[in-house]
């Protein structure tokens, strides 16, 4: 697994630095990460910008980097319930670039991952430019500014005007940071588009449209050779055209391969192809761009096909911030959350509603999950008090060419979104920015977060509206030549480890700010009801803040009923629920920092609706039940057990005596009502009545103990290397407690460093960059981080009254 991130982190570095293997020549083009050893100071500070500013006692770090996760939780702070109650503000970073051997042929780049927001960057004292939009990424030529030796590189991040989202959205140099080299005439950022047609078994057309940037000031003659790569590296074809450029040029030309391997979810191939730009024999540049062969049709009778088998979206929307680090996301963390979301039978994210960072579409590419790539939340009207809408009308075009060139040879990358429940747009608007958009990509179908209103998308995209009952059949009907995708379905709401028997509806019983619980009578007649799994409530007095874990805590559709929807409806291709991990902020006020939309927490740990879309989305023979077995006080009160499976059938098992044997039905659920009695609670999954697979719960006695389980045994000493250890309350017999709310107490030795703790509790306002946390629910978890040194990582963990714990993971 490992492998992959290594190799993505190679292809994404590859995609500009390449070495010619077969020639003696070297490629001229290097791309160096800058991520380590920046100063940074908070506050806006004068003079910042010079080149001979002294930052002596500026803070040193590394980015990526999020200034707003290390702060604390303050109901006073300007971003208020959209931004988590967390500080935002003004921040200054500062780095030396050390330049040697500066010829006059060199160009040099700087290249922003993401920086949110407002950034100004300065090389030597010199502006380079601005970029408002906090999820672009962007570059600038360094080169004019440049001396031998050292550099001074400053960015001003301005996040001070707040709320600047309507979710939490970090503050900083948040992404990576490159520098890339090359000659005076070279392939520029994102200069490279891949389409592929004409797809079959035996063959497959690859059209390479490429810009070609001449800085050399003169005519030239450019010898063009594409060559494609395998995943293995075997170069499996190749073609070579001339070109004659004067200032700017480009150039065309098609391969075919043949026996492509096709990309999809299920055999997520990819290709490389190297671009090799020689004048006078001598190369010059060999730009690498990554890609894969499969193809698209929207098809009103049988939906989405992807390579022409239809394929319904088994999707999630995430924000892109991931609990104690914020929106600094390391690579390695990126993996697993998406590694998570694929072992549940996840095929399809949406990026809500921003850009995310090149690495995030890199690893869908080889993981095997398509993208909704979205570019905006609103337009031109804006949704928090200081959003992009303030600076739509005057960069949409900028940043929205920007985004697509970015993403566009990414085969993971399926469907353009161009905005989400915009506000008060006109029909007119959609046609415009449709329209810029396809003629960047016209190879791709566009789509809006709740865009029916106007008929310029290809697939018409529903959010929260759609899930009330006879939306997507009245627009069918209306426009039987549309096909619906569920940009935002379904909301459901869950805290890991609550249950509630009585269901409950948003609106009515738990309203977010917005809502009146009297609204509910408009619109009871389109919901999904579910019926209670008790008539009395068998869990009473849990506050409100927290949801249910069953599905029966809902907006408008449990998840069930939306699954058996997309099922049954073949012009509904699928969707994207509401979301897959908890993000911060958009609470229902404080002092809750989430809503609890995830059916992941924020520590990273699954909910029970984890398990429940493993048993809708995945093949794979699993089963769950839910809620835990340990429930003290509680002996003969009748306690529904739910079950969750892919298999046929579920027996339930009482302390080794049987319960009877279930069918799964279109309910998706099976349920037994269990007179509590503490002991063994065992579900055994069967197919043909034959077991397949099947899970145990013990109940829990006192906890003695903590305990620590890492998700990895090595790390390499990169500083990048996340290590993610969950930390549970466990009785003698390491059974976990579920109710455990123990304070734990880190300590850490060798060669890494903390990167947060959490917990999932959506109340718990602890901040994250310290070295203790609140068990919730019987877990915690600790984050920590390789630094550049090789040997021993001991992490303690301790808590009164309990047995403390040691973990080691070796760093080399
Ligand atoms: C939707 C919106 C999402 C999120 C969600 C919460 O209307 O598109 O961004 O705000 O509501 O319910």
């Amino acid at each position: 697994m490992k492998k992959i991130l290594v190799l993505i982190i190679l292809v994404l570095l590859g995609a500009c630095v390449g070495s010619n293997k077969s020639s003696a020549q070297q490629n001229p083009r290097e791309r160096v990460s800058i991520d380590f050893d920046w100063k940074f100071s908070l506050g806006d500070i004068e003079n910042a910008s010079q080149e001979q500013f002294n930052d002596a006692d500026w803070r040193h770090l590394d980015v990526p980097h999020d200034w707003s996760i290390e702060g604390e939780y303050n109901e006073n702070n300007p971003a208020g319930i959209a931004g988590a109650y967390l500080p935002t503000g003004i921040g200054w970073y500062r780095k030396n670039i050390e330049i040697e051997n500066l010829e006059k042929d060199d160009k040099y780049f700087v290249e922003f991952d993401g920086v949110y927001m407002n950034s100004d960057v300065y090389i030597n004292g010199n502006h380079l430019g601005k970029r408002p939009y906090g999820y672009i990424s962007f570059s600038y030529d360094l080169t004019p500014y440049l001396k031998e030796g050292t550099n001074k590189l400053a960015v001003r991040v301005d996040n001070s005007k707040s709320p600047s989202g309507r979710w939490y959205t970090g503050s900083g140099i948040y992404r990576h940071v490159w520098l890339t080299k090359t000659s005076t005439i070279y392939i520029p950022q994102w200069g490279t588009a891949i389409t592929t047609s004409n797809i079959s078994d035996s063959s497959a057309d690859i059209k390479i449209n490429g810009d070609i940037k001449n800085d050399a000031k003169k005519d030239q003659v450019v010898d063009v050779i594409s060559i494609i790569y395998d995943a293995t590296n075997i170069a499996i074809d190749s073609t070579k055209s001339t070109v004659q450029i004067n200032k700017d040029g480009s150039f065309e030309q098609s391969i075919t391969v043949n026996n492509p391997k096709l990309w999809s979810p299920d055999s997520p191939n990819m290709y490389n192809l190297k671009t090799k730009l020689l004048v006078n024999g001598i190369l010059i540049d060999t730009y690498t761009t990554p890609f894969g062969i499969r193809s698209i049709e929207l098809n009103i009778d049988k939906g989405f096909l992807l390579n022409g088998e239809p394929i319904k979206f088994k999707g999630l929307s995430n924000h892109h911030d991931a609990g104690p680090v914020g929106a600094a996301v390391p690579d390695d963390l990126l993996y697993s959350r998406l590694k998570l979301l694929k072992d549940m039978g996840c095929n399809a994210l949406r990026t809500t509603h921003n850009p995310f960072s090149p690495e995030f579409y890199a690893l869908c590419d080889t993981l095997g999950i398509m993208v909704m790539d979205e570019a905006f939340d609103g337009w031109f009207t804006k949704k928090a008090e200081y959003d992009y809408g303030i600076y739509f009308k005057e960069w949409w075009k900028r940043d929205l060419k920007d985004f697509v060139k970015r993403d566009r040879n990414h085969p993971s990358v399926v469907m353009w979104s161009v905005g989400n429940e915009v506000r008060g747009f006109k029909a007119e608007d959609q046609k415009e920015i449709v329209s810029y958009l396809k003629t960047i990509d016209s190879s791709r179908p566009v789509t809006q977060g709740r865009g029916h209103f106007a008929p310029y998308v290809d697939i018409t995209g529903f959010n929260g509206h759609g899930e009330q009952k006879g939306v997507l059949e009245k627009f069918h009907k209306e426009n039987p030549d549309k096909l619906i995708i569920g940009t935002e379905m379904t909301h459901t709401l869950q805290t890991r480890g609550v249950y509630r028997t009585k269901t409950w509806y948003r609106t009515k019983d738990n309203p977010a700010p917005w809502e009146k619980p009297a609204d509910f009578k408009r619109f009871e007649s389109k919901v999904y009801k579910i019926p209670d799994l008790t008539e009395k409530e068998v869990f009473p007095g849990i506050t409100k803040k927290y949801q249910s874990s069953y599905d029966n805590s809902i907006v408008r559709i449990g998840v069930r009923d939306d699954w058996n929807r997309v099922e049954a409806l073949d012009y509904y291709v699928g969707n994207f629920r509401w979301t897959g991990f908890d993000y911060l902020g958009e609470s229902f006020g404080w002092p809750a920092r989430t809503a609890n939309f995830g059916i992941i927490d924020l520590a990273g740990f699954p909910k029970d609706h984890y398990y429940l879309y493993q048993s809708l989305w995945s093949d794979k023979p699993m089963v769950h039940m839910l809620p835990h077995w340990t429930h003290p006080g509680y002996e003969g009160v009748e306690i529904p057990v739910v079950v969750y499976t892919n298999c046929e059938s579920a027996e339930l098992f009482l302390n080794g005596k049987s319960l009877g044997e279930k069918n799964i039905t279109s309910e998706r659920q099976i349920v037994w009502q269990v007179p509590y009695k503490s002991g063994e609670l065992k579900v055994v999954a069967k197919n043909n009545s034959k077991p397949v697979v099947e899970q145990i719960y013990n109940s829990a006695e006192i906890g003695t103990k903590v305990q620590l389980k890492a998700d990895k045994v090595t790390v390499k000493p990169n500083k990048t290397d996340v290590i993610q250890i969950e930390v549970a309350i466990v009785d003698s017999k390491n059974v976990i407690v579920p109710e455990g709310d123990n304070f734990v107490e880190f300590e850490i030795s060798g060669p890494a460093k903390l990167l947060g703790v959490e917990n999932g509790d959506i109340l718990d306002l602890a901040p994250h960059k310290v070295m203790s946390r609140k068990a919730f629910k019987g877990k915690c978890l600790l984050l920590i981080q390789s630094t550049d040194e090789g040997g021993e990582i001991e992490v303690k963990a301790s808590s009164q009254g309990l047995q403390e714990s040691v973990l080691s993971v070796l760093s080399k």
